[in-house]
């Protein structure tokens, strides 16, 4: 009895590995959520198909709740898929599916997916590191848990690039502060629904970013490497 947790890509359905695709092909269940492209499932053709994700209205399953699912389904089958999108263990709450399984004496197996943290601008044709433009690269969350007792994004970060995911919501507060450190001409690049068709690429600077009308799911980049975006686009 195995629970596998699998990186399910950032949307593009042929941007799951093969690895994943064999074990989605003798799963006994697969749990899923919202950014796992549905068209994955269609390997699983002998499983049970269980949605965790959030719906518009709907009330969506806690974490705890998630975590109850996996360990039942877990002690019941012997092989249960828990597909998450992009990489299981960026952002994606992976890590606490992880422990709680261990923790009861489950089996974990892991398989990596495409971040969208790289693969949606390499996608796209942005490099995030660029020889003699950006040595290193930093993904931080745009939208820390508010409930923390002390913040651990100060935006203060020496990485050439600066790459935030689910970086909408927040976007003004988070520029405001990102210009502490940065000029306003700093380049920007968002990427909207990134390898889906309809993906959307805005390029602006720090300074005006925020006029934009941005929608969700979407990645901020933010560095000299748009310029190098730029220049290839040319
Ligand atoms: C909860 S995080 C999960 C990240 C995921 N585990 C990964 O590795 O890509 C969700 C955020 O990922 C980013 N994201 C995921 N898929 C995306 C896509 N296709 N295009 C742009 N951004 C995406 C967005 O910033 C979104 O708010």
């Amino acid at each position: 009895m195995v629970v596998y947790l699998i990186g399910a890509g950032p949307g593009d359905p042929d941007l799951i590995t093969l690895k994943a695709v064999k074990i989605l092909k003798k799963a006994d269940v697969v749990i899923y959520d919202r950014l796992a492209n549905e068209e994955i499932l269609a390997y699983a053709t002998d499983a049970e198909l269980i949605y965790v994700g959030k719906k518009a209205g709907e009330h969506y399953k806690s974490q705890d709740e998630i975590n109850q699912i996996l360990l039942e389904q877990g002690k019941k089958h012997n092989v249960v898929v828990r597909l998450k999108g992009g990489d299981p263990f960026v952002f994606g709450r992976g890590g606490e599916e992880m422990l709680a399984l261990i923790n009861e004496g489950i089996n974990v197996e892991f398989i990596p997916g495409v971040t969208s943290a790289i693969g949606v601008p390499t996608s796209v044709g942005l490099p995030v590191t660029h020889r003699g433009v950006a040595t290193s690269f930093t993904i931080v969350t745009g939208h820390e848990d508010p409930t923390k007792k002390e913040k651990q994004v100060k935006w203060d970060y020496t990485a050439d690039t600066i790459i935030i995911l689910m970086g909408v919501g927040r976007l003004k507060d988070n520029v405001k502060e990102i210009m502490k450190y940065r000029d306003s001409e700093t380049p920007v690049c968002v990427i909207e629904n990134g390898t889906l068709p309809n993906e959307r690429v805005v390029i602006s600077n720090l300074g005006d970013i925020t006029k934009k009308k941005i929608n969700t799911p979407a990645l901020v980049i933010i560095g000299n490497v748009v310029k190098v975006y730029k220049k290839a686009l040319k």
